[in-house]
């Protein structure tokens, strides 16, 4: 079992129950009792750090267009909660500000994932850690991580947080791209990790996360390989393999 984050972490908040990436789903992470959730975040056009997942609104809000291209005063008036369901009707696209504050306020651990989906990096990483800053948020809640390794590379040039690599698969250079950042923990695929790949990254003295586990099958072959924890939609319904 991790030590870093939990066994369960909900992912994009819990994203089965809830809209992903919104404060509504990370207060009903908290009420099912999930202590980890992961996020991702990314840069509007004019700056403003939010909680978003793709580089285009369609799917998740009633917009339409590429994010990057939007003010905040925009995305504020977009509905990011009805294409999950009419239960969370208005429901907005929240800022990173706001984001640490509910999660500070609800002793949550947060894997705050970069998203740049093209924007700036080096104006990425600026506004997340004078967030994390403004915020106070505590260190032991928090693992950051990103597929972009230059992102990473960026982040610990400024900033100690304990940072974990993502992975779609383990490529030949994962070991040497961990060791230029410092992480901590690789985050790998769920379907495209290898017994021999988690092995290898035991060995390399790193935790082992994966996503995205939905379903029991999956889970009891990653708990079999001694993987730390999963990233999950549906938490509920894999609680009974833990
Ligand atoms: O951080 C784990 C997972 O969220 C990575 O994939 O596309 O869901 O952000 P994605
Ligand atoms: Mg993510």
């Amino acid at each position: 079992m991790g030590l870093l984050m939990s066994e369960m972490i909900g992912h994009r908040g819990v994203a089965s129950l809830a809209p992903e990436n919104t404060l509504a789903g990370i207060r009903k992470a908290a009420e099912l009792g999930l202590e980890w959730i992961e996020l991702d975040v990314t840069l509007l056009g004019d700056g403003t750090a939010v909680m978003f997942h793709d580089p285009r609104l369609n799917r998740t809000t009633n917009g339409r267009g590429h994010l990057k291209k939007q003010t905040l005063a925009a995305i504020k008036s977009l509905d990011a909660g009805s294409w999950h369901s009419e239960h969370w009707c208005g429901e907005k696209v929240p800022e990173l500000d706001e984001t640490l504050s509910l999660i500070k306020e609800l002793g949550l651990g947060l894997n705050l994932e970069l998203k740049p989906n093209r924007c700036d990096l080096h104006r990425l990483v600026g506004q997340v850690i004078t967030a994390l800053e403004q915020a106070d948020f505590p260190a032991e809640k928090l693992l950051v991580s990103s597929f972009n390794h230059k992102a990473l590379v960026l982040f610990r040039g400024r900033s100690e947080h304990r940072i974990g690599c993502l992975f779609e698969t383990l490529s030949r250079s994962w070991s040497h791209k961990a060791q230029q950042v410092g992480a901590v923990s690789i985050h790998v695929n769920a379907e495209k990790l290898t017994e021999a790949g988690a092995k290898a990254v035991k060995a390399g003295g790193y935790e082992l996360y994966c996503y995205t586990v939905n379903d029991t099958q999956l889970l009891s072959r990653l708990k079999s390989w001694q993987v730390d924890g999963v990233f999950s939609d549906c938490p509920r319904n894999l609680e009974r393999c833990l």
